[in-house]
């Protein structure tokens, strides 16, 4: 309770943390991509693929995607397909929903989407529908909420929706969905702020949103936000920086970003920063990481925090990322 308690203090004068530290942030993922060999990077290369997509999303936001190598990360991203058009984490590995939309929304954000061919990686997600509706992430059968929005958004994003049976994907979904306005990762799971993103996701990529009680969704979204002005991820657990992005894009989504006290919110994202090594953490003065990097500036940027170009809260990528993508995938339906 004290440690609680002390965590939920939050500081008036956030000294040099007061502002985002935006080279700092970028330096910090830099000397991470280009740190090969290193312990972090032996450790993460299990899910090196999405550490990727968290790197190149934020480097994007913060207006520095050129400071990687495209060509050398699209061909390694190219590497880990699978004949069966699914990718995996990393060389070698077998093949994920998780890593396919990794993959998908890296070649996104290079504008690369052609270097695939749609109707194969399309395949590989609508093979892992199951007759409920629900997906499996891969073909050991873990079910998860998790999938479907990774099938959902990697079929939207190829324009390959049909391949998928996306009302039946919706109704596993909705069965997911609790009393308390909350979702959890299987029907009759606890409400998760994590599965909240995933399943409200969903049904905006399906636009099915108005099947929801956004009222009471949003309620229990709203009641994640501490003292510290951070967000949690479920009832008596502590704030993480990560949650600012998977309630504050729910919000969003639905169009209740203001029932949240956002400046309280960005204030405990930027008393994450690491004003030294760059890098944002989950609570203050812990380790930076990749991901909470990513989701730190994510969140910032949905509340339009200045000098940060602005994320789309379905996607999880740039606006602008989308707008391309829907114009490309227009064009090649001729729509
Ligand atoms: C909680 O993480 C988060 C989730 C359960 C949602 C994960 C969503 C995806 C993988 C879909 C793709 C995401 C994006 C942004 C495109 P956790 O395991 O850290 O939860 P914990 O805080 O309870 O440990
Ligand atoms: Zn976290």
């Amino acid at each position: 309770m004290d440690a609680l308690r002390q965590k939920e203090r939050t500081p008036q004068d956030l000294g040099p943390r007061a502002s985002l530290l935006v080279d700092k942030h970028v330096q910090y993922i830099v000397d991470f991509a280009l740190s090969e060999g290193s312990l972090e990077h032996i450790l993460t290369e299990h899910f090196k693929m999405s550490g990727i997509y968290w790197s190149l999303a934020a480097l994007y936001l913060l207006g520095a995607l050129d400071r990687l190598d495209r060509d050398k990360i699209i061909d390694w991203v190219l590497s880990c397909q699978h004949a069966c058009g699914g990718f995996g984490a990393s060389e070698r590995h077998d093949p994920h929903l998780l890593y396919t939309l990794s993959a998908v929304q890296i070649l996104a954000l290079y504008d690369r989407l052609d270097a695939l061919d749609a109707g194969r990686v399309a395949a590989y997600v609508a093979g892992l529908q199951r007759e409920d509706g629900a997906f499996a992430g891969d073909g050991w059968g873990e079910v998860d909420t998790r999938f479907s929005y990774c099938a959902i958004s990697c079929c939207s994003l190829l324009g390959r929706l049909d391949a998928i049976d996306v009302p039946k994907a919706v109704e596993f979904v909705l069965r997911c969905g609790n009393f308390d306005g909350g979702f959890g990762a299987t029907p009759g799971n606890e409400s998760h702020s994590g599965q909240m993103f995933t399943a409200v996701g969903v049904l905006k990529i399906a636009g099915a949103e108005d099947r929801l009680d956004a009222d009471l969704t949003c309620w229990w979204l709203s009641e994640r936000q501490t003292p510290s002005g951070g967000l949690n991820g479920r009832p008596e657990k502590l704030q993480d920086v990560c949650y600012s992005w998977w309630c504050l894009s729910c919000l969003h989504m639905l169009g209740r970003g203001h029932w949240i006290d956002e400046d309280a919110l960005s204030r405990f994202i930027l008393h994450c920063q690491d004003e030294e090594r760059g890098g944002i953490s989950d609570r203050p003065d812990d380790m930076v990481d990749v991901f909470h990097t990513f989701f730190g500036v994510a969140g910032l940027s949905l509340m339009g925090h200045p000098g940060l170009k602005e994320i789309d809260p379905v996607y999880a990528l740039p606006v602008d990322v989308v707008e391309r993508v829907r114009r490309w995938n227009a064009s090649q339906t001729g729509a």
